[in-house]
Formats: C-alpha cells, sequence, structure tokens
C-alpha cells in the first residue's frame, strides 16, 4: 500500500490522499502512523468525514482517548468534541479561547497526553481559524548540544490556570480546573530514542527553577521553535481533515470571532509516558 504524499515543508507537514474507504485498511493505517511519526501534521485535504468516519479513522490508529471526559465531573463527556464559541453549543469559552496560543493537547488531565489529535473543520470562519503547528522535534533537534545537555531531567508543571492566564483570572475557573496540574519532562522521549519539547501555554513553573529562570526558559524555548522552519500553518476548507502527533508539535488557531460560526470537531488517540 503505497498513499500519494505531498510534503508541505521538510520539518513539518504533509498532505495525504486518502479515500474514505480506505478507512480500518491495516496496512493504510500503518502507513498512515509511519507518515504521522515522519512529517508530525497530516493534512486529508476535503476528506469530509462524518462523525463515525472521523470515530472509525481514529479507532484504526490507535486507542482512542477523551481528554475532554477526564476533566473532574464531565465523565459524560460526547465522544467526539465539538471546537467551537457558538452560543447554546456546550462549550467552554474557557478552553476553547485557550487554543488561540501554543499549546499541546491533554497536558494536566491524569493520563498521559494524546499521541495524536485529529480535527475535521466543519464550519468555516469568515475570517481567522487558520491553525498553526510548530515542531518541538524539529527545534529540539536543532539546539545545540550543550543547551541539550542543559534541558536533561528538567521537569515542568502544567496548570490549566496558566493556560488561561492571558484572558482568565485563576477566580475564573471553577474548582476543578483551578486544581488541574500535572508535571511533564521538558524533554519528551520516544521508545524509538526521537525528542521533543513539551512546552507551551499550559506550561506554570519549571521545577527547582525561580519563577523568573523558569519561565524565561520556557519562553525562549518557545520563542525558539515558532520560527518559521519549523512551523506550518492550515489554512482550511470545509471537510479538511487534520491528524498531529501531539507531543511532536505546538498548535494553536488565529483568533476568529465568538459568532463566525466556526466548528471543528475532535478526537484523539492516547498516548503513552515518555520513555525517560
Ligand atoms: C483544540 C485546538 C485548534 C483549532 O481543539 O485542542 O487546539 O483550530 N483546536 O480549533
Ligand atoms: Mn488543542
Amino acid at each position: 500500500m503505497s498513499l500519494e504524499v505531498d510534503v508541505l515543508k521538510p520539518a513539518i507537514g504533509a498532505k495525504v490522499r486518502l479515500d474514505r474507504s480506505a478507512i480500518g485498511d491495516s496496512a493504510v493505517s500503518q502507513e498512515l502512523l509511519m507518515l504521522l511519526e515522519r512529517h508530525t501534521v497530516l493534512v486529508f485535504p476535503r476528506i469530509g468525514l462524518t462523525d463515525p468516519q472521523q470515530l472509525a479513522l481514529t479507532d484504526a490508529l490507535g486507542e482512542r482517548v477523551n481528554i475532554a471526559a477526564r476533566v473532574p465531573g464531565r465523565g459524560g463527556a460526547d465522544a467526539v468534541y465539538q471546537v467551537t464559541l457558538n452560543k447554546g453549543a456546550k462549550i467552554e469559552p474557557e478552553y476553547v479561547l485557550g487554543t488561540f496560543f501554543w499549546h499541546m493537547d491533554g497536558l494536566t488531565v491524569d493520563v498521559p497526553p494524546p499521541k495524536a489529535t485529529v480535527l475535521s473543520a466543519r464550519r468555516l470562519a469568515p475570517k481567522g481559524g487558520q491553525t498553526e503547528f510548530a515542531s518541538t522535534k524539529a527545534a529540539y533537534a536543532a539546539l545545540p548540544p550543550e543547551e541539550k545537555r542543559e534541558l536533561e531531567g528538567v521537569r515542568v508543571y502544567h496548570t490549566v490556570t496558566a493556560s488561561v492566564r492571558e484572558f482568565c483570572p485563576p477566580e475564573g475557573l471553577d474548582d476543578a480546573r483551578r486544581a488541574m496540574g500535572r508535571e511533564h519532562p521538558l524533554v519528551w522521549t520516544r521508545r524509538d530514542g526521537t525528542k521533543s519539547l513539551i512546552i507551551g501555554s499550559t506550561a506554570d513553573r519549571v521545577i527547582g527553577m525561580s519563577q523568573a529562570e523558569g519561565r524565561a526558559l520556557l519562553s525562549r524555548l518557545l520563542e525558539w521553535t515558532a520560527q518559521p522552519a519549523f512551523t506550518y500553518r492550515h489554512c482550511w476548507e470545509e471537510g479538511d481533515c487534520v491528524i498531529w502527533d501531539n507531543t511532536s508539535a505546538l498548535h494553536r488557531v488565529i483568533p476568529y470571532a465568538a459568532d463566525s460560526g466556526r466548528m471543528m470537531h475532535r478526537t484523539a488517540l492516547a498516548g503513552v509516558e515518555s520513555a525517560a
């Protein structure tokens, strides 16, 4: 089996021609996982998945995880999460507004961060709403050896309060979210030895460093990762689906208006803890 692939940028992104009828074929799934590892962000232009098809694609690639359901008190969250600011939808504005800032999914819940996120564009915003990705794998690989050595063993505490700090004080969150947090290694290590940085808006403090020193390190690494060579901006068309390697890339959406009608459907693949 060989899928038609167009590389978007050397460090990040590939466009894949996938027929919906091939979803579930195990050779296709293996190839998609290999492409995801190689390119970090896979774009399926106008594939037009229904929710059952998106769930089938997710399940074909591995074990599914519902990170929204990991928020205390939200165990009954739908299998497909609707990312939208639409009034009347079961929205969590503080969560969705948080997507405007560089982040990785699921860093503050009580399970390993998702291996990958699957996002489908159901309705576009007339203005804004493009999604940007930045490879923390390419960014880590390009660091000078002495900096890599300095980052070894460093651990970071990630919280929901940190992820909303630009627009919402801690008191604006409910008790459950205010209490959410989890420690992760700054350098994520896969079983095959490849490494990436785990950073972004949820990063609250570096363990064992002063607030100033820790936050300076985190923002320097964020700026380094967000340089053009490591980033890809996806300009959505209706029906596009994008899958990204969640522990190898940051992502953020260009702000869109609450009344834009933008609607994205999200599922995720379960991950495993870092090997070191
Ligand atoms: C998310 C997310 C980006 C987008 O749902 O976790 O970051 O473009 N979404 O809506
Ligand atoms: Mn996200």
